[in-house]
């Protein structure tokens, strides 16, 4: 296996460990496995829509489908309801076993666990894969395989349809008589073990002259300051929902991050325009509040017969990265295999300021044999 294919299962691995329903989708609701109804009702809606840009060409979905990053079966479960034999697959086996837990429909439905950069099913063998918010944390050189892959196990005449990051577009610097927001801490924990996860939200007034517009890579972020000097710099980043003209205001939710060391922290929060500047530094003013960093509590310990499970950090402090691969590259790898981008909807699942796409492709009749190299 490639170090990057272990790199990704390792952090699935440990995100399924600790909160499997939240690490497929950050939505707060979903913690801690709540919200298990909504949580599958969003995977019918995701479903519907990607079957959707099928109906729009007239194309049939076919009876054997694959999920590509089925993660806890939230889209399985839901492509079960329009196919009659759907296998999902994933890299991490904690997921496959929650996916298996739950599975409502044992005899037509199977979950795969699969750490290869191939994907286990024979050429021209499922008429329809699908896979969204999973290619987007894989890096470029292997969602590529992955894409080939898609095709080489798909007939000719079936199809995929899948979520995947593009780029974030270059920004022109925002100029700096708009860079004035007035920011008041809405909600902030006083208290945190170090390294333990939190929610600050942020109300943000636009209080310059001119409107904010959207597509100009504006957050919201926060600093952690001791004894008044700035120890970390980047932690949480949420964008500011734009356009906003002047006197208008908005919230964001940032998740923030305690340090590694305990001690009386100051919380600040500041707007960023990323690649240009924090607005501190055009003498927009920041808004601070104390938060008390703790040691981590002792691990209590019980006879043997009697251990509980084994606690697993609340995060990997190792955040997923994002990727993208052009649309214009995955045009021209489709149509070099002969099949055919019906479409390339835009889609806001990659969040932040990333331009992403769902492609509905066609498959065609020549493809390469992958296995016999290109
Ligand atoms: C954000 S979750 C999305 C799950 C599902 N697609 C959904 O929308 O409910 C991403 C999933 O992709 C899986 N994944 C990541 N890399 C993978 C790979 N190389 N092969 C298979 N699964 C992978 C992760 O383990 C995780 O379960």
């Amino acid at each position: 296996m490639s170090k990057d294919l272990d790199r990704v299962r390792d952090q699935w691995e440990t995100l399924a460990k600790t909160d499997p329903f939240w690490a497929v989708l950050t939505e707060t609701e979903y913690h801690d496995g709540q919200a298990r109804k909504d949580f599958f009702d969003s995977g019918r809606t995701d479903v519907r829509m990607l079957l959707e840009v099928l109906d729009r060409h007239g194309k049939s979905y076919g009876d054997v489908a694959v999920d590509f990053g089925c993660g806890v079966g939230r889209l399985t479960y839901a492509l079960a309801e329009h196919c009659k034999q759907v296998t999902g697959i994933d890299v991490s086996p904690s997921m496959i076993e929650q996916a298996q837990a739950g599975n409502p429909f044992p005899d037509r439905v199977a979950f795969v666990h699969n750490e290869a950069a191939t994907l286990p099913f024979d050429d021209d063998s499922v008429d329809l894969v699908i896979s969204v918010i999973t290619l987007q944390h894989i890096r470029p050189a292997l969602s590529l395989r992955y894409l080939l892959e898609m095709a080489r196990i798909t007939k000719p005449g079936g199809h995929l349809v899948f979520q995947l990051p593009s780029h974030v577009p270059a920004t022109r610097p925002m100029p700096p008589s708009l860079s004035k927001a007035q920011l008041h801490v809405l909600e902030a924990p006083t208290s945190l073990e170090v390294g333990e996860s939190g929610y600050v939200r942020v109300g943000v007034k636009n209080i310059s002259q001119g409107e904010w517009l959207p597509g100009q890579l504006l957050n919201a972020g926060n600093h952690w300051r001791l004894h008044g000097a700035m120890v970390v710099q980047d932690d949480g980043r949420e964008p500011v929902r734009c356009p906003l003209r002047p006197g208008e205001s908005t919230e964001a939710l940032i998740r923030i991050m305690a340090p590694g060391e305990p001690g009386s922290y100051e919380l600040e929060v500041d707007l960023v325009q990323e690649t240009v500047a924090w607005w501190a530094e055009r003498d927009s003013p920041t808004v601070r509040v104390p938060v008390e960093v703790r040691a981590k509590a002792p691990a209590i310990t019980a006879p043997v017969d009697e251990a509980p499970a084994p606690v697993v950090a609340k995060t990997t402090g190792d955040e997923l990265e994002m990727n993208g691969v052009r649309k214009d590259l995955v045009y021209a790898l489709f149509e070099q295999i002969g099949c055919t981008v019906l479409e390339a909807t835009p889609d806001e699942r990659a969040g932040g300021h990333w331009l992403s796409y769902v492609y509905a492709i066609e498959v065609g009749e020549y493809r390469i044999d992958i296995n016999h190299g290109i």
